[in-house]
């Protein structure tokens, strides 16, 4: 006869847990979800977000992970967004940040920069760039179609370009915590968006010291990594990862180089840093089960609470 299980409440789920230097009260995270409910216009925060959130803190105690929030205007991808590379900017977050804290939960910033899967005719209408890891190396043919018809091709990113996007991304993080007061910052390097295209072979054909080979498809990632780590303490940094995932053109189980082996360096160098004394606060991993991005990058999602 099998043993009577345990109720719910009696399990780890509902025992506190320490992520970083925080302790929350349960092991449940709510995971980054992209509601594209910002303001289009300057990829603010508003009070529908804030209600949003709230609502999902309430009785909760433990970690709220944001929507991805673009770090830079050439990494938004999408037509609407939230932004908080200004102070002004992360000032709009900030009572979203305060409502969660007052529910009793603890909010994670999730940082992204879209890369080559933006939607084309956006970056198009904005008179910004399309940037990718490498020139005209699209995740489709779909892709590459959206951008012939804007009007706008595929650039590999410079040098310049990813020393801004370095430089967007510590910015972004100082302000989630110092102005907004997050308690985390979640990199996504997931979802096949700019860092997970750099660690892809097949979305980087690059010949500098960014491509080429496992270690240096890995080394933007880790910048940005270490980057983060100087600038807010590894205890507040998480980073997120999809090595199988192949929406948005990623090679998962089927590239050139095997994901696990891909990913295994990436894990190692984590695991390196954590043994000098820089563990991330968490590393989350997922395998997508979503079906597609609607064509003009909407995800079909409503914009109703
Ligand atoms: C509507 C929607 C929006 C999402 N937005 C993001 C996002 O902004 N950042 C992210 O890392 N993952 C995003 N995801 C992926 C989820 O965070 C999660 O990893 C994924 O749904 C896998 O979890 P599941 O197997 O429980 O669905 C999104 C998923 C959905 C359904």
């Amino acid at each position: 006869m099998s043993k009577p299980q345990p109720p719910l409440s009696k399990t780890n789920l509902f025992k506190p847990i320490k992520v970083g230097s925080i302790e929350l009260q349960n092991r449940i995270a709510m995971a980054p979800m992209t509601r594209l409910r910002g303001n289009p216009d300057d990829f603010t925060a508003n009070d529908t977000i804030k209600k949003h959130f709230s609502d999902r803190a309430k009785n909760n105690g433990g970690l709220i992970i944001s929507d991805a929030i673009s770090v830079s205007w050439p990494g938004i991808g999408y037509p609407v967004g939230i932004m908080i590379q200004t102070k002004e900017q992360a000032q709009k977050l900030k009572p979203t940040v305060d409502a969660v804290h007052e529910a009793g939960s603890y909010f994670s910033a999730q940082l992204f920069h879209v890369g080559r899967n933006a939607v084309a005719a956006v970056m198009k209408a904005r008179g910004l760039r399309l940037l990718g890891p490498s020139a005209g190396v699209y995740g489709d043919a779909e892709a590459e179609e959206a951008a012939k018809e804007a009007g706008i091709e595929l650039e590999e990113m410079s040098l310049d370009d990813i020393d801004q996007l370095k430089k967007d991304f510590v910015k972004s993080a100082k302000n989630a915590v110092e102005v907004c007061g997050a308690d985390f910052v979640e990199i996504h390097a997931a979802s096949n968006y700019t860092l997970a295209q750099f660690i892809d072979i097949s979305a980087n054909k690059r010949t500098d010291k960014y491509g080429g080979c496992i270690e240096n498809r890995c080394r933007l990632v880790l910048e940005v990594v270490d980057d983060l780590i100087d600038a807010i303490g590894a205890e507040r940094v998480g980073i997120k990862f999809s090595p199988y995932m192949t929406l948005g053109g990623g090679s998962g189980v089927d590239g050139e180089i095997h994901c696990i082996a891909q990913y295994a360096f990436l894990y190692s160098e984590l695991e390196r840093r954590a043994k000098e004394g820089k563990r991330l606060a968490y590393v989350s991993n997922y395998e997508a089960r979503l079906a597609g991005f609607t064509k003009d990058g909407d995800f079909g999602l409503s914009t109703e609470l």
